[in-house]
């Protein structure tokens, strides 16, 4: 009598268990896209990736604007710790916007070059 009533209690907590796994996995998956993600921001995987859409086209290696180059790991880091690039970037007024002639780096890429800085120049 009593394992006939438990039987289907273990099944229908069994039922409710996996119910609410897929909608913790649902959740994950639909809000995690919009997340962003700042740990183990690398110059590799993430930094140049922005460098070289927004500021390559004219710090690149020949002529570069203001001087600047800004192509590479070294050039950029350099440029970080002695320059104005945080502020050209983030457009606080501290230095000319950048990129020059329009747009700005969204709120996710700020935050990624803050964190890249913070963790030591990761390349
Ligand atoms: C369309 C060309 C162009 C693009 C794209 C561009 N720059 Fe510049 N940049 C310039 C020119 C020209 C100057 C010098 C004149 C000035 O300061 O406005 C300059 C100056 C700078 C300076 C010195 C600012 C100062 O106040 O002395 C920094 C730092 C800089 N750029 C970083 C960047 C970064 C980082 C990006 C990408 C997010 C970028 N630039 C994208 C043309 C550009």
């Amino acid at each position: 009598m009593v394992a006939r009533m438990i039987k289907p209690l273990v099944f229908s907590l069994m039922v409710v268990f996996s119910l609410t796994a897929c909608y913790y996995d649902k959740g994950e998956e639909l809000y995690g896209k919009n997340q962003c993600v700042t740990t183990n921001v690398t110059y590799t995987n993430d930094i140049s990736v922005f460098v070289n859409q927004s500021c390559v086209g004219c710090h690149g290696v020949t002529s570069p604007s203001a001087g600047i180059s800004l192509h590479d790991y070294a050039t950029v880091v350099e440029s970080v710790k002695n320059g104005k690039f945080v502020g050209s970037v983030k457009q606080d007024g501290t230095a000319s916007n950048m990129p020059k002639g329009g747009g700005k780096w969204s709120n996710c890429q700020v935050s990624k070059l803050d964190a890249w800085i913070q963790g030591g120049f990761k390349q």
